[in-house]
């Protein structure tokens, strides 16, 4: 069998605000370089579209760093095109500010100057776009997460949503042990509980290769 060409996305986005500040989330990244490490480790072509993050790149797989959600963005649209399967497990900000100050926001001016445009959902404009690949995305909720993640897989058109809760006692960030349910096109669902995000990387390119 030919190695798939695989691409990757993980850890957060940062927006902009100014020289120094920046908007973004709790994302770490462990989930999306686990399942690249994984995939590699298989013998995969893997391409790592990442956030920022601390994490370093496993070896072998090519690594493209990016700060915002536009060059995400442009860097997923570069890949997608020859790739068999893409796996959108980055927490891509659904907003960025509308103006970026060139100099140091001053704090009077802080507090009524933050206007917010929206990011251009990527997973849903690959969905739109029908390439072949097979498309997978994350769905981190906060409540109803089946229902929410449900209505993902139908509306970016995706062949596998892995859905995610966090809050109260749930944790999805960072490499704590986490729960999931695994969606396909069909709505069959599977449950893993309490399973690490390696254990659950080897399960995804499983079920999705
Ligand atoms: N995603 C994306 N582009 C965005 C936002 C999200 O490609 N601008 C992808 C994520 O990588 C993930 C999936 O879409 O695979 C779902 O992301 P999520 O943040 O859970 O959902 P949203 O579509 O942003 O919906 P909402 O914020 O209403 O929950």
């Amino acid at each position: 069998m030919r190695p798939a060409r695989i691409v990757v996305t993980a850890g957060p986005t940062r927006e902009r605000v100014d020289p120094v500040r920046f908007l973004s989330n709790y994302s770490t990244g462990t989930f999306g370089y686990a399942i690249a490490a994984e995939a590699c480790r298989r013998g995969h072509k893997v391409f790592l579209v990442s956030g920022p993050t601390f994490i370093q790149a496993p070896s072998g797989v090519r690594r493209i760093m990016v700060e915002s959600a536009l060059e995400m963005r442009r860097a997923v649209m570069r890949f997608a095109r020859k790739a068999d399967c893409i796996i959108m497990a980055a927490a891509i900000s659904d907003w960025r500010p509308e103006r970026v100050s060139a100099h140091k926001m001053k704090r009077l001016k802080a507090s009524t100057a933050l206007r917010l445009i929206a990011n251009p959902d990527i997973l849903q404009e690959l969905g739109r776009k029908n390439l072949g690949a097979t498309l997978v995305g994350f769905a981190l909720e906060t409540r109803d997460t089946l229902r929410n993640a449900r209505n993902k897989l139908k509306k970016k058109n995706l062949d596998f949503i892995i859905a995610n809760r966090t809050g109260g006692t749930a944790g999805a960030f960072g490499d704590k042990k986490t729960d999931i349910a695994l969606i396909d096109r069909q709505g069959n669902t599977t449950r893993f509980y309490r399973k690490t995000k390696r254990e659950l990387a080897k399960i995804i390119i499983d079920k999705v290769l």
